[in-house]
């Protein structure tokens, strides 16, 4: 049986100054929803998706869809900048930083970074620790000399290289890593120390889960479709002093400096996705932020740490317990004749999204933001059930 979860009472009420309008998704309790743990595109609040179908015909009084405007309208601007002022009320992002809602995908980003950032001949310092921050360093070796600082392939992946073990060059253009490794569900708890080289981050599946400290970096970029929104868009939050490096051949839509300064309009904009992710900026701060939000994210991970660890094998996490990811629980069953059937079972339940990546099997719970604790607890539960029945 689909597990039917309730629509909250409305909300969405906009935090803001007096010209914010206070808006409201109206209930429904007919809809039957899934709990979904995919890993991206993922979970939506549903309030957000009230929201979306409501104003589906006529948005902001327009009479028409937010699809069918122009991106250059004043109400569509007005809502480009709103999202950038609450995503850097969100994280906090001082003013000597640029913030970008850019396509493509993060792994676009993978070329922009050193097409932006690596002149000439020079040379970036990467950190490898599994899937995503290869691909990175793979693209990346496309456009300069790229130096494997660290890399966590001896431990299998299942940990991250300690700064200790770092061989940083200090002549580096910058220092790209991987906070969350979204398919083995290893995350950095800590933030790596460079020096004076600036520090880059895919934090495609960790943005918003819990505060950070965005001074420490020179670029942070993530894919919308885990924490931010719906797919097609990429956010890139880039420091100032980091342009006018771009390299000539670089495609001119590629250029963080142009973007930054065509307020990320050069061509036209996803204007539904875009709307999207301002309604998921508005409902986080609903649930206090980045602080706020932290404290549930951490718990629904605990949760369910706890439930793989009490099971005395039955179920078992390989990442090393420092570095096991807040939004990404991986785990596999010891007997892997049964992994088949708790995703069927998972799936009857109303519970979608468990079956681990390709690359690595297994199962994997996502638990971003819009992951209810009650559907953790759901999960959990069913686990639990499960193991007594087949353990
Ligand atoms: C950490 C990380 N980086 C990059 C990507 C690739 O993102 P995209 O499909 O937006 O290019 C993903 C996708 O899941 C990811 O988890």
């Amino acid at each position: 049986m689909p597990v039917h979860q309730p629509a909250p009472p409305s909300s969405l009420a906009r935090s803001g100054g007096a010209a914010s309008p206070t808006i409201h998704a109206k209930t429904d309790s007919t809809v039957t929803r899934v709990i979904n743990f995919s890993a991206g595109p993922a979970a939506l609040p549903l309030p957000v998706l009230q929201r979306v179908r409501e104003e589906l015909l006529d948005w902001n009084s327009t009479g028409a869809s937010v699809m069918e405007i122009s991106h250059r309208s004043k109400k569509f601007i007005d809502l480009a900048e709103m999202s950038e002022a609450d995503l850097r009320d969100l994280l906090s992002i001082p003013k000597e930083y640029a913030v970008l809602f850019l396509q493509g995908g993060a792994q676009t980003q993978f070329s922009m970074v050193p097409l932006n950032l690596l002149q000439q001949n020079a040379k970036a310092d990467y950190i490898d620790s599994g899937y995503w921050s290869q691909l990175a360093i793979r693209e990346a070796e496309r456009y300069g000399r790229i130096n494997i600082a660290a890399s966590s392939k001896d431990e299998d992946y299942m940990t991250v290289p300690p700064q200790n073990c770092w061989q940083l060059d200090p002549e580096a253009s910058y220092v790209h890593y991987t906070p969350n490794e979204t398919i083995t569900g290893v995350e950095f708890h800590w933030v790596p120390e460079t020096k004076n080289v600036p520090l880059v981050a895919d934090m495609s599946s960790t943005i918003l889960s819990r505060p950070v400290d965005v001074a420490k970096f020179g670029l942070i970029y993530a894919g919308a479709q885990k924490n931010v929104g719906p797919s097609g868009i990429t956010v890139v939050i880039v420091h100032r002093e980091l342009f006018g490096q771009t390299a000539p051949s670089a495609p001119r839509l590629f250029s963080y400096e142009q973007q930054a300064s065509a307020g990320s309009m050069m061509n036209t904009v996803p204007t539904f996705n875009w709307y999207v992710v301002s309604l998921v900026l508005q409902w986080l701060k609903q649930q206090g932020g980045v602080d706020g939000i932290a404290v549930i994210n951490q718990r629904k991970a605990h949760k369910l740490y706890s439930c793989i660890d009490c099971s005395a094998g039955f179920y078992r996490n390989r990442v090393a317990v420092d570095c096991r990811s807040w939004m990404n629980v991986t785990f596999d069953l010891n007997d892997p004749r049964l992994e088949e059937m708790f995703i069927e079972q998972t799936e009857r339940e109303g519970m979608i999204g468990l079956r681990g990546h390709r690359v690595a099997g297994g199962v994997r719970a996502s638990l971003y933001n819009a992951v209810s604790e009650e559907g953790v607890d759901a999960l959990v539960a069913f686990m639990q059930d499960f193991e007594t029945r087949y353990g």
